[in-house]
């Protein structure tokens, strides 16, 4: 029998993040934008902190003590992050963020494997970091992208993913958890469906990994992106997980110091993975912090963060539901959905909503989120976004409904 899930202490969690004690307007902050960034816990500016303070050198080019050592720090978290997303140490590339991992593989495999009439399948609830990059290849290599539609009650219409699937289809990219409905994607179905159809398969998983711990292998899909700043790491590092073979047999992206094997005047040859991929000098003090980050998140159990998040959203589910007018866009089984809850409260603009929260002391996102197809597709321009992690606590749930009685008192 599976062991009870012990909960989180969540003083002790919350204790570890600095900034949950500032004052925002007069008002304790609180924070409920962990979809758009997480906070970061001391283990993760310490780390970074000591980094600079004592091991600061160029990596892979030095032979020098601190070079050396700043290569072995890099190249550690490196494995910390492969080992936490199921990929191996060679097909865990260092990027910028997510949209730059993205738009690795569009421009690496996708400029090179995509012909006249292939077809890139996307779906109606992508993050911009998931259309864009394809949009961009497919303009320059005359494939085609189609969309999986999105059902009434906020899910993939997987019906229509097996009509859509065809010969012609090269490339699925997938949100493995929406950033705006928290709709948790059955991507391993997806992938199982597309590779029978031939295709490759990419999820976009930059709210999964930091809420729901997704893993390359366990997916089965052939990459994975995530970014560390969603996942209590800091900006500036974002991850390309990888199958391995496939990441060996494609060609690099960006040219420059590191990515290389030889350089003459009008020729190079390349690395190996995973450095083909690393072109110029890394954020490495960002790759340590994400290190930490993924320290810390182990440290805790990946289990036991997502059964505190799924608790925190089920009773902000269940508060909102109370609000006469508050209209919840993703589903409504909490087990199916991520940490975050995107709402409009009858006419009021979403930008007026987060403004008033704001006077308190609350932060909440509002807008389109970089999904406006999703959001035309919802009839809505923007919506209202509470979203939670491991450090959110219910009493921050009722100060945001208790704001959003004010709100509505305010624009009455
Ligand atoms: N992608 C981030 C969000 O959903 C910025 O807010």
């Amino acid at each position: 029998m599976t062991p009870p899930t012990a909960p989180l202490d969540l003083a002790a969690v919350r204790g570890d993040f600095p900034i949950l004690e500032r004052r925002v307007n007069g008002h304790p902050l609180v924070y409920l934008d962990s979809a758009a960034t997480s906070q970061k816990p001391r283990q993760v500016l310490e780390a970074m902190d000591d980094y600079y303070r004592r091991h600061n050198a160029n990596v892979h080019r030095g032979v020098h003590t601190l070079a050396e050592e700043a290569t072995h720090l890099f190249e550690e978290a490196r494995g910390k992050v492969a080992r936490f997303v199921g990929a191996s140490e060679r097909a865990t590339v260092f990027t910028k963020n997510v949209s730059e991992a993205i738009n690795l593989v569009a421009y690496a495999w996708g400029l090179r494997n995509l012909r006249e009439g292939d077809e890139i399948l996307v779906t109606e609830m992508e993050h911009h970091s998931n259309l864009v990059p394809w949009q961009l290849v497919a303009g320059m290599t005359g494939a085609r992208i189609r969309a999986v539609p999105v059902t009434g009650d906020y899910q993939l219409d997987l019906d229509a993913l097996d009509g859509l699937l065809g010969e012609r289809t090269r490339m699925v990219a997938v949100s493995a958890m929406s950033n705006v409905l928290g709709t948790v994607n059955p991507v391993a179905e997806i992938a199982r469906r597309a590779h029978d159809a031939g295709a490759l398969v990419l999820a976009d998983a930059a709210q999964a990994v930091p809420h729901a711990g997704a893993r390359l292998d366990e997916l089965g899909v052939d990459f994975l992106g995530f970014t560390g700043h969603k996942a209590l790491g800091p900006m500036g590092v974002g991850v390309l997980a990888a199958r391995e073979e496939l990441l060996d047999s494609m060609e690099p992206f960006l040219g420059g110091g590191e990515m290389i094997s030889d350089v003459d005047i009008d020729r190079f040859t390349w690395n190996t993975i995973p450095w083909r991929f690393e072109a110029g000098t890394p954020n490495v003090a960002e790759a340590v912090g994400l290190g930490a980050a993924v320290d810390y998140l182990q440290g805790l159990g990946m289990d036991r963060v997502r059964a505190h998040e799924v608790d925190v959203t089920g009773y902000a589910l269940k508060r909102l539901g109370e609000i006469e007018g508050l209209v919840v866009y993703g589903p409504s089984e909490v087990e199916h959905r991520g940490g975050m809850v995107s709402f409009t409260i009858g006419d009021i603009h979403p930008h007026d909503v987060a403004q008033v929260l704001d006077a308190e002391g609350i932060a909440v996102r509002a807008g389109h989120h970089c999904a406006k197809p999703l959001l035309r597709r919802l009839g809505v321009q923007a919506t209202t976004r509470a979203s939670f992690y491991l450090y959110s606590t219910t009493d921050e749930v009722d100060a945001l409904v208790a704001g959003l009685e004010r709100v509505k008192r305010f624009f009455a």
